[in-house]
This record gives C-alpha cells, structure tokens and sequence, in this order.
C-alpha cells in the first residue's frame, strides 16, 4: 500500500517565471536542500527542508537525494512514437527520409499488437529519459491510438497525442479519407479526452498530406471539441515549403493555410517553425498559437536554424517548448535536446542561458500546453512529476563538476554532457516509476 503522504528530500529547482522575461535569477527557484512533501498524487508543499520537516506525519516515508537535483519531469512537445525505430536512418533531408523510411515504419502500426509493444517500449524510454509528459503523434491507424492511450493511462501517465490526418500524397495504406479521419478521430475524443491525465491533439500532419476538404474537418473538429490541441508541422525544410505553395497557391503563406482553416489559437501546436516570414511570426502571437523547436531533428535532417530570438525577444514572447520529434530526432533525452538547443542558437548568433533551456522543458512547455496549473513546476497544488537527476552520470561528468561553481554552471555542464544515464528516479503522479539500475 501506498502511505497518502510521502516526501523527496535534496537539492531541487523549478521556473516561477520566465527567465526570458524576468531574468535567469528571478525566474529560478532552488532550493539546496528541499523538502517536496507530496500526498493523493500532488505537491502539498515545497520548500526548504528546515522549515518544512515539521508538515510532514511522523513515518511518512522519504526519499533522500543528497547529491542530486530534483526537477519537474520534463516534457516533449512533439515526439512520433511510431517512428521509435527509425531513430538514426540515414535521412538526407525531409521528404528523402518520409519517403524512404518513414512512411514503411508507420505502416507496420496497421497490426495493433506492434502498436501496443513499441508504446510500451516508448513509454518506457521516455521515462528513462526523464520525460512525463509528451505531445505525441500515433498514425493514421486509430488502433495506434488506442495502444498508446492504454499504455499511458495504466501508467497514470499525463500525454498528449492523437491520429494523424493524411488523405493524399502518402502511400495509400496510410491514407484516410476526409469522413473516416473526422470520424476516427471523433470516436478517438469520445473514447480517451479527459480520461485519466490524457488528452487528444487532432492530428493533420501538414498541409502536403492533407486536402483543403481535410484540414478543414479538422478545424471543424477542433473547434467543436473544446480543451482538446491541434498539432502538425510547418516551415521546416526548404524544399517542403515550395512543394505546399504550390498545393495552396491562394494561401499567402505557409501558416495562412492553417489559420484559413481554423487550426491556429491556443493549444494549436507549431512543429519546427524554421523559415518564418515576419507575418507568421505576427500571426503565431496574435492567434495565441505556440512554437515547438525540435533541434536535434532540425540538425539531423539539415532543416534549418530555429530563430529562439524571434521567438521569445520583442514585446510580446510567443510561447515557445522544445521537443525531440524523434525520430527525425535523434534522441529521446531532453537534456541531448537542450544542449542541441544551445549550438541551434549559438549558430544563429544567439547565446541560449541553461536557466532557458530548462525551462524550456518544464514550465515554459507547459505553458505552451496551457498545462502550468498541473505540471512544469515544482509547487503546492500540482502534480507530483518529477525527475531526479545524478549530476554526476559518468566519470567523466563527475569530473567536470568538480569545477561547477554554481547552479547555472552545474545546469550547463548537465545539458551539454548529460544524458538518460543521468536519469537516477521518475515520479510520476507521486509513484516512483523508474528507477535506475545500481
Ligand atoms: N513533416 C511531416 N511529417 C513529418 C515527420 O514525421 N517528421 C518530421 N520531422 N517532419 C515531418
Ligand atoms: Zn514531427
């Protein structure tokens, strides 16, 4: 039996606001010896550990992390599961690689029993990684959906994810049809959305494998079941971009095409967002839409350079969450994510402070989410996903932190060198579920 009130004790951070506003200092929140008193699944008080031990029952248990840190669980904003095991296949660039194995890897979640084992080993994975929480693209086939919510709600997981929409330019065992992909999807709402700590994003997967008729049952959808997301991709490679101006000449430019169809506005999710024009930019801040940066992928597949400076500078910072979109990402570990976060933004002239990145993977996506109030942060009220981190993962880490002179420093070395070796526990809902092998 699980006692009703538990606690972590050690080393812990969270964002109480955004360091690209407020500044690195103002916005961290850490605590060198925290006490994160946790009961029925969330956070009933967080704080130093002094002044908090005297809340807790006598012989509830504690965890004792001494030289860790202890992290809201990290999310993903954007990640394929079906394309777990095409990480790493040679891609050369966007359509090359959905062509040559992307497209063959989704085919094979017609069978719902691969479905069910790769969410599984997915669910597993991430955690390992640290991540509690994802915005997940399943396939056109409803079953990957099915498979995946039930893996999630068993691990009393909060995720996010839904059935792409693809009615043409794909092979046609991954095709549905303007009706069947409403209908599917429709079904797939009724069946998972609110269940547990789930939640559906309706699913087009960009406007090349999506008629106009499409896309606009999908903003149909959308906006006839409120709470629920919209994800897709736009504006990540070159040669894409052209081929959609060609499908939607009438359209002025790439996200026009979505806001036409009313697939832009809060929890519309933006994959990559690489080539931008001024006017998207202004039409993301205006709709309330946020930006999904997938470095790894943009690095791997060539794309292009995400602009983290248009993003979040200016008088009015768009939502911004970072994600791996594996498997054009090349890793499921949110920090090989934030250190990949870094070389995008030092290519384009911009230095990207460790504050930033992390919170980038905890508060700020959750933000983006419209998820602040349930997890992202380490506070009283919210849900108890958190990670705790082995600062010192290999010896060769261990080493480099001996010259740690602080927090940032210590929060650089971790997303520059770090990994899912540094994984050392996983909260999630208050339920310790991972732990790493001694
Ligand atoms: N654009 C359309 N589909 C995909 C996909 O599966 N991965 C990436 N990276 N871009 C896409
Ligand atoms: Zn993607």
């Amino acid at each position: 039996d699980t006692p009703s009130v538990r606690a972590l004790r050690g080393p812990a951070l969270s964002f109480r606001a955004d360091p690209f506003e407020a500044g690195d200092d103002l916005a961290m929140h850490h605590e060198p010896d925290a006490l994160v008193i946790i009961e029925n699944g969330r956070i009933r008080d967080f704080g130093d550990y002094r002044a908090l031990r005297g809340r807790l029952p006598a012989g509830a248990p504690v965890a004792h992390y001494p030289d860790a840190l202890i992290l809201p669980g990290f999310i993903d904003a954007h990640v394929h599961y079906p394309q777990t095991q095409i990480i790493g296949a040679y891609g050369r660039q966007l359509m090359d690689w959905l062509g040559d194995y992307t497209y063959a890897a989704e085919q094979r979640f017609a069978d719902p029993s691969h479905a069910r084992a790769v969410a599984r080993l997915f669910l597993r994975e991430t955690l390992r990684a640290g991540t509690t929480t994802a915005a997940v693209y399943c396939t056109v086939h409803p079953g990957s959906v099915d498979a995946f919510f039930d893996e999630a709600l068993q691990g009393g997981r909060r995720m996010i994810a839904g059935k792409v929409l693809m009615d043409r330019n794909a092979p046609a065992a991954l095709t549905d049809t303007v009706q069947r992909g409403y209908d599917e999807s429709a079904r797939l709402i009724d069946a998972w959305h609110g269940r547990g700590r789930l939640a559906y994003a309706v699913t087009p997967r960009f406007a090349g494998t999506s008629t106009p008729a499409q896309l606009e049952a999908a903003g149909a959808l959308w906006r006839e079941r409120p709470g629920t997301y919209m994800q897709t991709h736009i504006a990540e490679n070159r040669d894409e971009i052209a081929w959609i101006r060609q499908l939607y000449p009438e359209r002025r430019h790439y996200l026009d095409i979505y806001d036409h169809y009313g697939l832009t506005g809060p929890r519309a999710l933006f994959g990559h967002c690489i080539h931008l024009c001024d006017d998207e930019w202004q039409c993301l801040r205006c709709t309330g839409s946020a930006a999904v940066h997938c470095p790894t992928s943009n690095l791997f597949l060539g794309s292009g350079l995400f602009r983290i400076d248009r993003a979040k500078g200016g008088a009015a910072p768009l939502p911004v969450a970072l994600a791996t979109d594996v498997g054009a990402g090349t890793s499921l570990s949110m920090l090989r994510t934030m250190g990949a976060a870094y070389q995008v933004a030092q290519l384009g002239g911009t230095a990207l402070s460790a504050p930033q990145a992390f919170y980038l993977a905890t508060r700020g996506a959750a933000q983006a989410l419209h998820l602040e109030h349930a997890v992202g942060s380490i506070a009283p009220g919210l849900e108890a996903d958190l990670v705790v981190l082995d600062l010192r993962s290999t010896p060769l880490i261990a080493f480099r932190m001996e010259r740690c002179k602080d927090l940032a420093d210590a929060l650089f070395v971790q997303m520059t060198m770090a990994d899912e070796r540094a994984t050392r526990a996983v909260y999630v809902a208050g339920e310790l579920a991972y732990e790493r092998p001694a």
